[in-house]
């Protein structure tokens, strides 16, 4: 505090006591900014030992000596403690500040419910990016089909079994038969007829979709699941070719040690026709084969009603089942936990289907 007297340099005394009562209002500061006033009061241009210190010059050569110890050390003493008081200030600033934000992880935090993605839909991504990375295209077809692309250009007679209304939902009945009829497609096989009425050849697409068949839910049945369609056209295409695709794709699902059987069978729109098993070491009761989809080269009478010459042309075709799929490879034993939604099923499989 500015005293009314000036404080000369040679009064001891004075100078002591102006270093009491700086000093005690360094350690009476209790904050950075306190300390800050205190220490322009006691070292700032007018403080009583600078203005006292400024004196020195002034004095006799004899004195000078004397006072500038004096003033120096004084003034050392105080710069030291407002020193000392400023680390201990910003050191219980610091840890106020560290009290005060510290973040305690274990309040609950943003608790709205988030969404996940269904299996189904990642593995029907997963299935598409498999084949257009082999170059194949993505086809769609309609989920109300006309009848006869469903059944009749894929070579079903007007009394195949499958048309009864036991195994197919009619949109539009064909009892009267003079419009014709529409259903919820049975299986994805009527983008076969559809591709190769519309696109020009070779052919190679997939296509993942929903198909409906008149099944009551249970453990292993839903009547409205997905498949994979697959069909190539082009010539020269065998059987190897049909196998190599689905050994590569029961890889790319299954991992490398998968591989594929095929069995004869019999599908209107494929010849000849096979059952696709898949070898399965998971399998209950011992490693084994699994039927895993239908496959076959396409029926010549297929590529007749959409045009192509069958004598220049062949193809085959296979489809399968992608909840089957999903069942298989993550060991699904209940189709319900499929269908229902649940989120704390869907979000075991992430956002990329392999669980991150
Ligand atoms: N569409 C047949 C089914 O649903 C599967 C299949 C597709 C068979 C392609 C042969 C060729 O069962």
């Amino acid at each position: 505090m500015t005293t009314t007297t000036p404080l000369s340099p040679l009064d001891a005394d004075g100078v002591a006591a102006a270093v009491e009562e700086a000093l005690a209002a360094v350690t009476a500061a209790t904050t950075l900014e306190e300390l800050k006033t205190a220490r322009l009061a006691h070292t700032g241009d007018r403080a009583p030992l600078t203005l006292a210190n400024r004196e020195i010059g002034r004095l006799a050569p004899k004195d000078k000596a004397t006072a500038g110890r004096l003033l120096g050390q004084a003034r050392g003493r105080l710069q030291q403690a407002i020193a000392a008081r400023q680390a201990e200030l910003e050191a219980e600033e610091e840890e106020r500040r560290l009290r005060e934000e510290t973040v305690d992880v274990t309040l609950p935090v943003d608790r709205r419910p988030r969404g996940a993605r269904h299996p189904l839909e990642i593995l029907q991504e997963e299935v598409g990016d498999f084949f257009v990375a082999m170059g194949w295209e993505i086809a769609e077809g309609p989920e109300v089909e006309h009848e006869w692309l469903n059944f009749d250009a894929l070579n079903h007679g007007p009394d195949h079994p499958a048309r009864q209304m036991a195994d197919t939902f009619y949109v539009r009945g064909t009892a009267e038969r003079e419009t014709p009829g529409l259903v919820l497609r049975t299986h994805t096989s009527p983008v076969q007829a559809r591709t190769l009425l519309e696109r020009d050849l070779p052919v190679y697409i997939a296509c993942p979709g929903k198909v409906f068949r008149n099944d009551a839910l249970d453990a292993t049945h839903t009547p409205v699941f997905h498949q994979v369609e697959g069909l190539a056209v082009d010539r020269g295409l065998t059987m190897a070719h049909l196998k190599g695709t689905l050994d590569h794709f029961a890889r790319a699902m299954f991992g490398p040690e998968a591989r594929t059987r095929l069995r004869p069978s019999f599908f209107p729109f494929t010849e000849p026709s096979a059952e696709m098993d898949l070898w399965f070491p998971q399998k209950k009761g011992g490693a084994g084969w699994i039927e895993w989809g239908g496959c076959g080269m396409v029926d010549p009478q297929v590529l007749v009603a959409a045009g192509i010459d069958p004598d220049e042309y062949t193809g085959f075709a296979f489809g399968m089942g992608l909840e089957r799929t999903l069942m298989l490879r993550h060991g699904i034993a209940d189709m319900h936990d499929i269908v229902e939604g649940d989120m704390r099923f869907s979000r075991q499989f992430g956002t990329t289907g392999k669980g991150n």
